[in-house]
């Protein structure tokens, strides 16, 4: 089968990597893809939002199924446009997409299908936002209502801060549409854990648990970033935590989508906050967490395409996820100033010795092929990913990984996956 994969991150070169070992798999194609992904098949020079053009190249390529990768083209529909014209794609439609593209339509359906959430209110205006703001005591976290590349939430410990914070949101547009809407809402306290599904509009299958680091710095200090790293599993999962979360969360929301016309299908991520009173969802993305999936990819022994074809023939109940017990640990290696302003175009220098090592896969995000050169070209540069038998063996893996990889201004915490010893 012909696949053409969306996306340009880290995200899709694992699913890349790990499509190709499947032996359905014929041309795969990638758009645009990063220096990565074109080891893994053909990129192709379409941006992942110019729908139009990516359905008229799975025509003309005989594509028998698109997976799409991140939000933005979910969000304009491209599942839409794929199915219109005949073509199987893995990932929830644009009404199904809106649980991550508008947080105040993933609220209300939280409420109303009793998912435990931090409490929250949305507002249109500003005046109303900051009166609220200003009436509370306690930290408050704001988030613009749309997407906004995983930037678009400031936690305030103060909450004078969370006015500015929502000042420039909704009066200086920092993220544009997206905080059209704002949603003001209570901490939690507690241990984060990403947990994703396979849905496929009835069933759902879980995939094993995981834990990223969103802040930039050590320690969780700083802004937040798309994340700097994940493990795979995170042991604040227990098998009982499991069952809870499938209950009180996946189970409602799966419920609560198809009662709202809008069935979800395709993976389904629930960020949540392990809190002394239970598991809380802080939010729902409609696609595999990054860098998440690279911890949880590497550990993956079924065949990933077989799954997605699964998910998209409503037969997911068919298939069985078999898992390499070992835990992976993802160290995420940045452009200097990321999440603020960085530069690109600078030479990236020792990946193959880093692949050397045993059980290591460096995973490319912000990345471009220039002659036989590997430039940086984002924020996110590299995730370079170890299995080991124990999580500290994984971690000193990845770590020794990291330290052959250099390239000017990298940056990366030194502290992934600490918290699983804690
Ligand atoms: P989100 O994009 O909504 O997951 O938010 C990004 C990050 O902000 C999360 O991974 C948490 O670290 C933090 N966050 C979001 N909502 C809350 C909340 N209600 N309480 C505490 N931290 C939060
Ligand atoms: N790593 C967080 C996300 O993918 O949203």
């Amino acid at each position: 089968m012909n696949v053409l994969l969306v996306g340009n991150g880290g995200r899709e070169h694992a699913v890349a990597w790990k499509l190709k070992q499947s032996k359905e798999l014929r041309n795969l194609y990638i758009a645009p893809g990063n220096a990565g992904t074109a080891r893994c098949g053909e990129n192709i020079d379409i941006s992942d939002t110019d729908i139009e053009a990516l359905v008229d190249f799975a025509k003309g390529n005989a594509v028998g199924l698109v997976v799409v990768g991140p939000e933005d083209p979910l969000s304009l529909g491209l599942v839409d446009a794929m199915e219109a014209a005949g073509i199987a794609a893995f990932g929830p439609r644009r009404s199904a997409a809106q649980l991550e593209a508008d947080k105040a339509f993933a609220k209300q359906l939280m409420r109303s299908s009793s998912i435990s959430t931090a409490e929250g209110r949305v507002f249109d205006r500003f005046s109303d936002a900051k009166a609220y703001i200003a009436s509370r005591d306690e930290p408050v976290v704001i988030k613009a209502a749309g997407l906004a590349k995983g930037k678009g939430v400031v936690v305030c410990d103060d909450p004078a801060d969370g006015i500015l914070a929502a000042e420039k949101i909704m009066c200086d547009r920092l993220f544009g549409d997206a905080g059209n809407q704002l949603i003001v809402e209570d901490k939690l306290l507690g241990e984060e854990a990403s947990i994703l599904a396979f849905v496929d509009g009835k069933n759902i299958y879980m995939l094993e648990s995981s834990q990223d680091h969103k802040p930039i710095g050590e320690g969780d200090a700083g802004a937040n970033t798309g994340g700097m790293g994940a493990y795979s599993p995170a042991p604040v999962i227990t098998d009982d935590m499991l069952d809870k979360i499938t209950r009180e969360i996946l189970v409602p929301i799966v419920d609560g989508m198809k009662r709202n016309e809008t069935p979800y299908k395709g993976v389904l991520y629930a960020g949540l906050m392990i809190t002394t009173g239970g598991p809380r969802v802080l939010e729902f993305n409609v696609r595999f967490g990054d860098p998440e999936i690279q911890a949880i990819l590497v550990r993956l022994k079924s065949d990933l395409l077989e799954v997605f074809q699964a998910v998209c023939e409503e037969r997911l109940d068919e298939i069985t996820l078999v898992w390499d017990p070992r835990p992976a640990v993802c160290v995420v290696m940045a452009s200097g100033g990321y999440p603020g302003d960085y530069e690109t175009g600078k030479a990236i220098c020792g990946i193959e010795e880093a692949e050397r090592l045993d059980d290591v896969v460096v995973f490319h995000a912000g990345t471009k092929q220039q002659g036989d050169k590997v430039l940086t070209n984002g924020g996110r540069v590299l995730g370079v990913t170890a299995l080991g038998q124990t999580t500290r063996e994984a971690q000193a893996r990845a770590y020794e990984a990291v330290e052959r990889i250099t390239f000017a201004g990298a940056y990366y915490r030194k502290d992934i996956a600490n918290k699983a010893f804690t």
